[in-house]
């Protein structure tokens, strides 16, 4: 019988990069602002402090994106012009149109790849690689860029002290290329996504989209913010992340303890600990910012990862496990060697 043989490529992580505001907002702003206190937050959420993309900085979400963008770009030693498609996982894209990955690539001079933003919440940045690998897999793609990038400080209500404790500004960056002969081993091993709708009045803004627009009657309403059900968001994150990290493995037909590195998404530091207790990861193989930069959405996972490989907690050969959990409900998780 005649044997097809068939082109497996496979997408490997050429570089990261990301981006932090300078401004830093500590717990001690915040309980100038709203009835909370530092005790509270640290415990409850293992947040320090947060950084704020401040106004008198002529930036937006582009900006930082184009800035975590240059360095990924630099550590892959590529030019932008051999971009074949930027996607930007992003829920605070500086305009409702054009998308945000318009305003990167023209930013980067990356003119003529695809753009397109990817909105998944917290879990976007895993939703927006998973996509780029099928497209490199899949042999339509060479080289994509992926960012994952917030200004959750825009959509903030910094009288609500439910969730303005929690999140900040930044974005993170990664280069997605076809791996090389002898990189087979190397680049995305396995992909998981997920969502379900029926929570999607947990973590939600209620105004201000083409459902209910603003107007000048409801535009002061706290509804233009970022409204959260915080404990039934964290029972189910807790929950689904496991489950999404287990067939990510199984996909990959690896166990946890090959795992080198654990990166989730810093939503709550007891989170964090949950999953890595059920998962049986010690602290020194979970990478933790939470306490210097909150909740910061699509961004957490890659300047996460980015931060663990500049640190050398990882490095060429390290197998990392990434998973994520946000609004919509959505959630996912990704296997990747170095
Ligand atoms: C938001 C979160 C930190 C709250 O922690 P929690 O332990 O669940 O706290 P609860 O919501 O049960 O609230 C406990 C009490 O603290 C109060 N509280 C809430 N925020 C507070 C703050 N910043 N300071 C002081 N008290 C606060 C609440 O009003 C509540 O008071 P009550 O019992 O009198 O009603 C936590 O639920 C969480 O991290 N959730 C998941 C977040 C997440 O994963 N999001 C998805 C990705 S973005």
């Amino acid at each position: 019988m005649e044997k097809i043989e068939t082109a497996v490529r496979n997408a490997v992580i050429r570089g990261t990069g990301h981006y932090i505001p300078p401004t830093v907002l500590t717990n001690a702003d915040l309980e100038r602002m709203v009835d909370t206190s530092n005790n509270w937050i640290v415990e409850r959420t293992g947040i320090r402090e947060r950084r704020i993309l401040n106004g008198d900085r002529e930036w937006g979400t582009s900006d930082m994106a184009v800035a975590a963008a240059r360095q990924a770009l630099a550590d892959a030693q590529m030019d932008p012009s051999r971009l074949e498609a930027i996607l930007v996982a992003t829920v605070t894209p500086d305009f409702p149109l054009p998308s945000t990955a318009s305003i990167v690539q023209l930013k980067l001079g990356a003119s003529r790849s695809a753009v397109m933003d990817v909105v998944a919440a917290c879990a976007g940045f895993i939703y927006a690689l998973s996509v780029a690998r099928a497209f490199i897999v899949s042999g339509v793609y060479r080289n994509v860029l992926v960012i994952g990038v917030e200004r959750l400080s825009s959509i903030t209500n910094y009288q609500d002290r439910n969730t303005c404790v929690l999140f900040g500004d930044g974005a993170g960056a990664a280069i997605l290329s076809r791996g090389e002969p002898g990189e087979e081993d190397k680049g995305i091993l396995s992909t998981f996504l997920s969502g379900d709708g029926q929570y999607k009045d947990l973590l939600h803004i209620p105004l201000g989209g083409s459902s209910v627009p603003l107007t000048a009657k409801n535009v002061d309403q706290p509804g233009r913010f970022i409204y959260m059900d915080g404990r039934e968001v964290f029972k189910l994150a807790v929950r689904e992340m496991a489950d999404a990290a287990e067939r990510v493995l199984a996909g990959a037909g690896v166990s946890a303890d090959d795992v080198d590195m654990l990166i989730p998404h810093q939503a709550n530091q007891r989170i964090i600990e949950a999953l890595g207790k059920r998962m049986n990861f010690g602290p020194d193989r979970v990478f933790v910012n939470i306490d210097r930069l909150g909740n910061t959405s699509s961004a957490s996972v890659p300047i996460a990862l980015d931060e663990a490989r500049r640190s050398g907690r990882i490095g060429p050969g390290s197998l990392v496990l990434s998973v994520a959990f946000g609004g919509g409900l959505t959630w996912g998780a990704v296997l990747y060697r170095l």
